[in-house]
Parts: structure tokens; C-alpha cells; sequence
């Protein structure tokens, strides 16, 4: 179907924390059916993934990102400071069920906070997540612009026009449904992948 999507897979890495999204799903305040929801997290992990192959950046952290960055919507319009909570929630729930050391944790938290500020210079491994997230803007009818890409592999046309083919589709990856990851259709749907 896509034309360049065979040069992208990431289906040889396996996840630090696979038991995590259903803790992250039974706090979030967004619907995760939405246009924030778990196909979207779900494309931004798969995106950084494949980024990281270049880029080195640190693979936990681009997971941890992709579950907590827009965990704290309020809703899925204009919410600036979603960003921060996201962090802030990470922030609660690290020693719990994940533990990343304080320079770490301080990238994730970084990553998570300006994830909609625009920036483009960071660590390598944050501006791989921004560009993770930025990949997958098509489905809010934005294509994403390479000057706003920070790291040379995401500006890479045919990675971007395969995460846009991607995005404007809202695939769920393959590579994630044996985690579990799946597009809860309702908050009953949520409740299910919660409690089973
Ligand atoms: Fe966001
Ligand atoms: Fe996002």
C-alpha cells in the first residue's frame, strides 16, 4: 500500500516497558481513541524508533515519551500546558513502574515538557523525540516542514512522506500489536484493555 514503507520497520526492537500503557491509560485525561490517543503514541514510538537507528538517541526515553507527552490532554483543541503535565505525570510514576537515573529522566522530562514549543536544538535523543511526534502531524492536517524537523534523518522525503501516508491513515503500527497496543474505539474499550 505504501510505497516506501519497506525500508521502514521497526519491527526488530522489543519494548523496555510493555506492562506500561495500561497504567498510563487508567490516569489519562484524553479520550485515547482521539486524534492525541494511543495511534498516535503508537506512530511516535515506531517513528523514533526508526529514527534512533540514526540518530542513537535512547531508546527508552522515546518510549517513555510516546505514552506520557500528550497522556495529560484535557481535550484535543488548544491545551498548552499538556505538555508540562505529561512530564509531571512521568514524574509520578517514575520508581513505580519505570526507573531511568536523574540526567535521564531529566531528558524525558525536557522532551515531554517543550514537545509543542517549536524548538528545534536539544540532545540528540530529545530532538529525536520532537521529531518523532512532528512526523505524525498530517492527521491534523499539517504536513510536517523539514525546517521544523530537527535531526537530519527525519528530513529524509521519503521518511517523511511515509510517516504522512502513515499519520493521514492513522495506521497502528503492527509491530506494537503484540503489546498490546491497540485504538480503543471508546472509554469503555479503555476500560477493558485496563482491566484485561
Ligand atoms: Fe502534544
Ligand atoms: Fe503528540
Amino acid at each position: 500500500m505504501y510505497s516506501v514503507a519497506d525500508k521502514y520497520d521497526a519491527s526488530e526492537f522489543s519494548l523496555f516497558y510493555p506492562d506500561l500503557l495500561p497504567i498510563v491509560l487508567q490516569q489519562c485525561e484524553v479520550s485515547p481513541a482521539g486524534i492525541h490517543g494511543v495511534d498516535h503514541w503508537a506512530r511516535v514510538l515506531e517513528n523514533g524508533l526508526i529514527l534512533s537507528t540514526q540518530t542513537g538517541a535512547d531508546r527508552r526515553i522515546i518510549e517513555l515519551f510516546a505514552m506520557f507527552h500528550d497522556s495529560k490532554r484535557m481535550n484535543d483543541g488548544p491545551d498548552l500546558a499538556h505538555g508540562f503535565r505529561g512530564a509531571l505525570f512521568a514524574q509520578s510514576l517514575r520508581g513505580r513502574y519505570f526507573e531511568l537515573n536523574d540526567k535521564d529522566f531529566h531528558m524525558l522530562f525536557e522532551a515531554c515538557r517543550d514537545h509543542t514549543m517549536g524548538h528545534t536544538k536539544a540532545n540528540i535523543t530529545v530532538q529525536t523525540c520532537w521529531d518523532a511526534d512532528r512526523l505524525d502531524l498530517a492527521r491534523v492536517g499539517v504536513v510536517p516542514n523539514p525546517k521544523y524537523l530537527c535531526t537530519d534523518a527525519a528530513k529524509v522525503s521519503s521518511l517523511v512522506t511515509w510517516a504522512t501516508l502513515r499519520s493521514l491513515d492513522r495506521v497502528m503500527p503492527v509491530t506494537l500489536k503484540k503489546y498490546g497496543w491497540s485504538c480503543p474505539s471508546t472509554r469503555n474499550a479503555q476500560i477493558e484493555l485496563v482491566s484485561g
